[in-house]
């Protein structure tokens, strides 16, 4: 049970660069299956997730060299199986992108529910939908999804809702089916371009991702690449709110600004200032910080994925600030868990009201997901006195290095080990 050891209040100075995108890495990697070549994916982040995605294509069979830490070369033409057990699926949420990359190749799929972070109820009716407007049959038995198809035909599919995931699964089992897909209300996301440009440069014929109309003129075949992966929105983001947070001044370097508009927007709103370059932001703060309330949204809205990190900002920031959480049901178990802090909110439902104006305390903490994780790291090094963070197991699932990265920036942060306490240590104890 490894845990974070914080120091604060730390001022974050310095700069600090971005990683590779987890949410396109974790789409981009199961594409390669639909390619007939071997496909070499550059700025991979170096993260949990993505070791059990690889982990995943390599139980497929795929052939998979490591150049570097960052960079993959992974040939898919051994695949042998189109069958994911729930010993690898269950250990990430976007392990359900297999049933698409493995539909749009073998016209067959059958994959264990996927796990991944406690949001609140993560259906996949829309997945379904999407699969079954493209001519397979899927079948739920078990735990098991179950697809098949005798071939796969394009279709006209409207999402009821915008979802990142079925917006990739139906990319995924569309770019080899006959004919025309059409998506329409499709997800937006940075990562959503990210994929389709890595499927275009296979050969694929997808246009309009970014947009909420995509179209996929199926193509029959599907080469292999070299590719480099976006940086990272969501790190980003919270890099800049961690620099907002313990009065700062932090370059943040590799970054696409347009994909942060919304976070600079509101750090901005809040009385922090943003510089925007080419491909960095610097964010500096006084640590006078002004209430503001937040809606998260689909992109280009507000990210529900830095929802955590901006409300620690708001409950230290002078005045009462509200934010509704539009896309998950159940996104703020963090505050349980940050009130040992001296966070002070109120939730009811999906709405939460954030007193500011707190004096943020170390405390032990447990992280509850991933972007919670954060939210509880940023806390702790603007809060004064030691902070212990467990299950930080979440938080390495999509934050390369960040002990590094921190501590370059000044941060007292510590990543300690310790020993499972089994009956026998504890006998010798007692
Ligand atoms: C992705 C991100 C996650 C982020 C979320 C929203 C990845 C790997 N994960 O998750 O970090 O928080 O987008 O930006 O990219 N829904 C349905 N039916 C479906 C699918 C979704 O009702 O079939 C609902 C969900 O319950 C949720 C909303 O749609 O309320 C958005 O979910 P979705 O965009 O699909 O999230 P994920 O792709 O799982």
């Amino acid at each position: 049970m490894d845990k974070f050891v914080i120091n604060g209040p730390t001022r974050l100075t310095g700069e600090v660069t971005i990683s590779g995108a987890k949410n396109a890495a974790v789409a981009i990697i199961p594409a390669v299956i639909l390619s007939d070549g071997i496909c070499r994916i550059e700025n991979i982040p170096n993260i949990s997730d993505v070791h059990i995605i690889t982990q995943i294509l390599y139980a497929l069979g795929a052939d998979i060299k490591r150049v570097n830490l960052n960079t993959l070369e992974i040939d898919p033409r051994n695949i042998h199986t189109t069958v994911v057990p729930h010993e690898l699926a269950k250990r990430m949420r976007a392990s359900y992108y297999l049933i698409g990359a493995l539909l749009g190749k073998f016209n067959k799929a059958r994959v264990s529910m996927p796990g991944g972070c406690d949001l609140g109820i993560r259906p996949m009716d829309l997945h379904i939908k999407g699969f079954e407007a493209l001519g397979a049959t899927v079948k739920t038995e078990n735990a098991m999804i179950n697809c098949t198809a005798d071939n796969l035909i394009g279709s006209p599919i409207y999402l009821d809702m915008v979802s990142v995931g079925a917006t990739v699964n139906i990319m995924l089992a569309a770019v080899k089916a006959y004919g025309l897909t059409v998506i329409e209300n499709a997800a937006k996301e940075p990562h959503i371009v990210d994929l389709a440009n890595f499927l275009n440069s296979m050969g694929a014929d997808i246009r309009g991702a970014g947009t909420d109309l995509i179209k996929i003129y199926g193509v029959p075949k599907l080469h292999g690449t070299n590719y480099s992966i976006i940086p990272d929105q969501i790190e980003a983001g919270t890099y800049m709110v961690a620099a907002a947070a313990t009065n700062g001044d932090v370059l943040v370097k590799n970054v696409i600004p347009k994909h942060l508009e919304s976070i600079s927007a509101k750090l901005e709103e809040m009385g922090v200032q943003v510089e925007e370059y080419d491909d960095s932001i610097r964010v500096i703060s006084n640590g006078n910080l002004r209430r503001c309330n937040i809606k998260t949204m689909p992109h280009p809205g507000f990210p529900t994925d830095m929802q955590p990190q901006l409300s620690v900002l708001l409950s230290m920031a002078e005045g009462t600030s509200i934010v509704t959480e539009n896309v998950w049901g159940n996104r703020f178990r963090y505050i349980d868990e940050l009130r040992r802090m001296g966070m002070k909110a109120v939730v009811d439902g999906q709405v939460a009201v954030f007193e500011g104006g707190c004096k943020l305390t170390g405390a032990p903490v447990m992280a509850t997901d991933l972007r919670a994780g954060a939210a509880m790291v940023i806390a702790a090094m603007a809060a004064q006195g030691q902070s212990e963070i467990e299950n930080i197991y979440h938080i390495e699932r999509g934050y390369e290095n960040i002990v590094e990265k921190l501590t370059a920036l000044g941060a007292d942060i510590k990543r300690i080990t310790v020993p499972d306490e089994t009956p026998k240590a504890a006998a010798r104890v007692s």
